[in-house]
């Protein structure tokens, strides 16, 4: 059938079906405390219904922008850092050809900065660019983010170089607040295009906004399409949607049984390459959302076979504290089937004639079988091919099953004190004014 299956089959080694069952009551009160925004955090609630109200005319401002762009550009570059790119680049390598960047006739190319602090990256980037036509879109919901912040700095000033300030103005899009910040304030002087990241939606939460949507749209991906798939997630994951036909709240209750069991890692994994951003995404929007309070899952990912050939010994008999969710598409978009050799040096002519796929199929069940006969739990979730639809449907129904899992678990899964950490540090140690106290003891204690 045409729909997201959730199995759990292969968890029940370890947890009973009861026990996952016995979360259907708490699951369902956070089904309400979500639809009524009566939980923590609900004041960041916004993504719950955006497939639903986003409307047709911001679908097509959205694409006529992306047309602009396209029309304009051999190469956009995405500037932004954890949700404000992760959504984007799930979608756009998930969608598309293995080979894009190789493929002279595709463009515009998009390529992602602004998301590390690497020196050599950027440089990289810029000598690239000298010789290129091309736009930027800058994502940054505070404005104030270093690593997009000072990405920015640079590539508008070399494209101011290139094509002078007016131009580079027209090339220029900028989502960001409706009214504060320095981004804001920076696009309303110069007159960039912009687009708002509305307030009630966080950074993780915010690939259905234009945050994901126009650069998804600039890669020729059908967002209309990939928002269809976002509303039928919503209506198949809603309170009025009983539990055991429910995929979030089958998952949202798996992976809380799990972790009562002891199992603190959960390793999402793939059969197939172009799923690589969709683990990245999936690890901010779990790790950020649950991770807090000294509780949650710690999500990893690996994409198999690939691993397999470097963390498969680990995961078959390392520490067992291992759960795994396998994400798995039905269809193939292509046919390859492997041909006979006369000569099987390797052996392996008894594979002749069968479908890479179904070779894929078969590690995929044996890896499983595998894996849950050694102590590692496995969710299955398949969907039935890699298509806009079912990408857009994907991420509702992991935000979703992200929401409920994090009030599942007690927390609020909707902030991250915690990265502050970090940047408090960064900032005192490069002196930024007002962090002066701060750097002197830190570098002392660091021996500077
Ligand atoms: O989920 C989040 O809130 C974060 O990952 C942010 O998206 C990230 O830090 C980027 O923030 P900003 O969009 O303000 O630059």
């Amino acid at each position: 059938m045409n729909q997201l299956k959730v199995d759990l089959s292969n968890i029940y080694t370890l947890v009973a079906k009861d026990e996952v069952f016995a979360l259907k009551t708490k699951i369902a009160q956070n089904q309400l405390l979500l639809e009524q925004g009566t939980g923590k955090g609900s004041d960041f609630l916004g993504w719950l219904n955006l497939p639903s109200s986003i409307t047709k005319e911001q679908l097509y401002d959205i694409q006529h922008t992306a047309s602009e762009l396209r029309a304009k550009s051999d190469v956009v570059v995405i500037v932004g850092i954890g949700g404000s790119y992760l959504g984007a680049k799930a979608a756009i390598d998930s969608l598309s050809s293995s080979f894009t960047q190789l493929t002279e006739d595709v463009l515009p190319k998009i390529i992602f900065a602004g998301n590390s602090i690497c020196e050599d990256y950027h440089a990289e980037l810029l000598e690239l660019l000298e010789t290129k036509r091309y736009s930027i879109v800058v994502i940054s919901k505070s404005g104030t983010t270093t690593e997009p912040a000072i990405t920015f700095r640079v590539l508008k000033q070399h494209l101011e170089r290139q094509v002078g300030k007016t131009e580079a103005a027209s090339r220029i899009v900028a989502i960001t607040d409706l009214s504060k910040g320095a981004l804001r304030k920076l696009a309303d002087s110069e007159g960039y295009r912009t687009f708002v990241i509305p307030d009630d939606v966080g950074g993780r939460f915010s690939v259905l906004t234009p945050v994901g949507l126009l650069p998804i749209a600039i890669a020729g991906i059908d967002i209309v399409k990939l928002v269809e798939g976002a509303r039928k997630a919503m209506d198949d994951t809603s309170s009025s949607v009983a539990f055991d036909q429910n995929p979030a709240c089958i998952y949202a209750a798996a992976r809380n049984a799990l972790y009562q069991k002891g199992k603190k890692v959960e390793i999402l994994v793939n059969f197939t390459p172009r799923l690589h951003y969709l683990t990245e995404w999936w690890k901010q929007l779990f790790g950020e959302s649950e991770g807090k309070e000294g509780k949650g899952i710690f999500p990893a990912g690996v994409d198999f076979t690939t691993d397999l050939h470097s963390m498969g010994q680990y995961i078959q008999e390392g520490e067992r504290m291992l759960f795994e969710t396998v994400l798995s598409v039905e269809k193939p978009s292509h046919r390859l089937v492997v041909p006979d050799d006369p000569d099987n040096l390797d052996q392996l002519n008894f594979l002749s004639g069968k479908r890479f796929s179904e070779v894929n199929l078969m590690a995929q069940m044996g890896t499983i079988a595998a894996h849950s006969d050694g102590g590692v739990p496995c969710i299955s979730i398949s969907i039935p091919e890699l298509s806009p639809y079912w990408v857009g449907y994907l991420f509702y129904f992991f935000e979703r099953a992200c929401a409920l899992s994090g009030y599942t678990l007690g927390v609020n899964p909707f902030d991250q004190p915690g990265v502050e950490a970090y940047k408090r540090n960064m900032f005192a140690l490069l002196g930024k004014p007002g962090y002066e106290a701060d750097g002197r003891k830190l570098r002392e204690k660091l021996g500077l």
